[in-house]
């Protein structure tokens, strides 16, 4: 296999990168065996659970991250109360009082419980735990804040199932429950590079994924057609060229389509507009908005700006330098205008600053060791 084969094959569905089933399948062939005890895992599992039950009646009256910038709207409600009231509440059937049910909680869609990765002697990242919760009709974005090398890419790699970071050294990774054992259809990775295959047009690029689970060629072609032109390119113009005769962005906006035609429930993406203009860079922000609130799947970001994070995050992971652990969770408004427009919102700059404010303030905290 050549070089230019292995790398794009992983970013539809990394599974792909070892052999044609993009998903499920692939999952098997491309896992190595996790050394993590079931047992354990399991058991590990039933502590944090125990443990959420244990923090949530003090969390309701005072969340743990601080809320920085004003709450808006979010795009749709995420638990309707009156449900939750209906199911607590306490009926009357033929004269039987029936118990009060407990109130729906929350299900945690991605869960890392004092994750740990080290390469020998070097530790990439410590005991790092969070939860992120589903959020079904609505999703969540996640931007992942930190230092270069403080281990955001070996997280969200471990989200993926992709090696060389999967799997962990210690501590337990859980997708939808599960433990992660691999690559999966349930994940999407739009990689830092934003590989293709030069080979293929821009077309067969984006149908890649379809391909890999045996779509038909008139429909994956029917359905990439519609994605080309979801992510701004031209129908017309674009679908027959080949990756080297594309701009930056316009690879990424590939890059993305190829991603979300396969309609991931978890997509994974590592510093997708790093290398972006900033005109171009807003667009896809906005365009990355658009096409979230039309799937509303779970989304990691990592990103080097606090703005963008800002911009386009719920809940933002903030990192500490290497080994990484996470220093804050901190939760934001939700996006309402377009980027532009936002970032020059006196309340959105006030937001960003309260941010780089607290990672200035741990990080000097760490360094003087409190
Ligand atoms: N396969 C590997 N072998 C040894 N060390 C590795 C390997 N992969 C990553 N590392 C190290 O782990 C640390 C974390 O790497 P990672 O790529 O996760 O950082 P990052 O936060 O994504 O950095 P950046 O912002 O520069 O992309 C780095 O010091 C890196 O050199
Ligand atoms: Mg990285």
């Amino acid at each position: 296999m050549s070089s230019a084969d292995d790398k794009p094959k992983a970013a539809p569905a990394p599974a792909a990168k070892d052999g044609p089933a993009a998903g499920d399948g692939a999952a098997k062939a491309a896992a190595p065996a996790a050394p993590i005890d079931p047992a354990a895992a399991e058991a590990a599992l039933k502590e944090f659970e125990r443990e959420l039950a244990a923090a949530d009646e003090p969390r309701a009256a005072a969340p743990p991250s601080p809320k920085v910038g004003t709450p808006g709207p979010k795009p749709a409600p995420a638990a309707p109360a009156k449900a939750t009231d209906e199911r607590s509440a306490a009926r009357v059937t033929g004269g039987a009082v029936l118990k009060p049910l407990a109130p729906a909680q929350p299900t945690p869609i991605v869960v890392f419980d004092k994750v740990t990765k080290s390469y020998g002697n070097f530790t990439a990242i410590k005991d790092v735990s969070f939860r992120i919760d589903d959020h079904p009709g609505r999703g969540e974005m996640v931007p992942i804040l930190g230092p270069s090398g403080c281990g955001k890419s070996t997280v969200i790699r471990l989200i993926a199932g992709l090696a060389p970071q999967f799997p962990q050294t210690s501590g337990t990774v859980l997708v939808g429950g599960q433990i992660v054992k691999g690559p999966g259809a349930d994940r999407g990775m739009v990689f830092q590079d934003y590989t293709s295959f030069d080979h293929r047009t821009v077309l067969e690029n984006i149908a890649f994924g379809l391909e890999c689970r045996g779509v038909g060629k008139r429909e994956r072609l029917d359905r990439a057609m519609v994605w080309l032109g979801k992510v701004g390119l031209s129908p017309k113009k674009d679908a027959d060229k080949y990756p080297s005769e594309l701009s930056g962005g316009m690879r990424q906006r590939v890059a993305i389509a190829r991603t979300l035609i396969l309609e991931p429930k978890i997509i994974l993406m590592d510093e997708p507009f790093g290398a972006l203009d900033p005109p171009t860079r807003a667009r896809m922000q906005d365009l990355l908005i658009e096409l979230w609130r039309e799937q509303s799947p779970t989304v990691f970001f990592i990103t080097h700006s606090v703005e963008e994070a800002v911009y386009l995050g719920d809940h933002v992971l903030i990192f500490s330098s290497s080994p990484g652990t996470i220093l804050k969770e901190v939760k934001v408004a939700p996006p309402e205008k377009p980027a532009k427009e936002m970032q020059r919102d006196p309340a959105f700059q006030e937001t960003v600053f309260g941010i780089k404010e607290i990672i200035e303030n741990l990080e000097s905290s760490q360094r003087s060791g409190d």
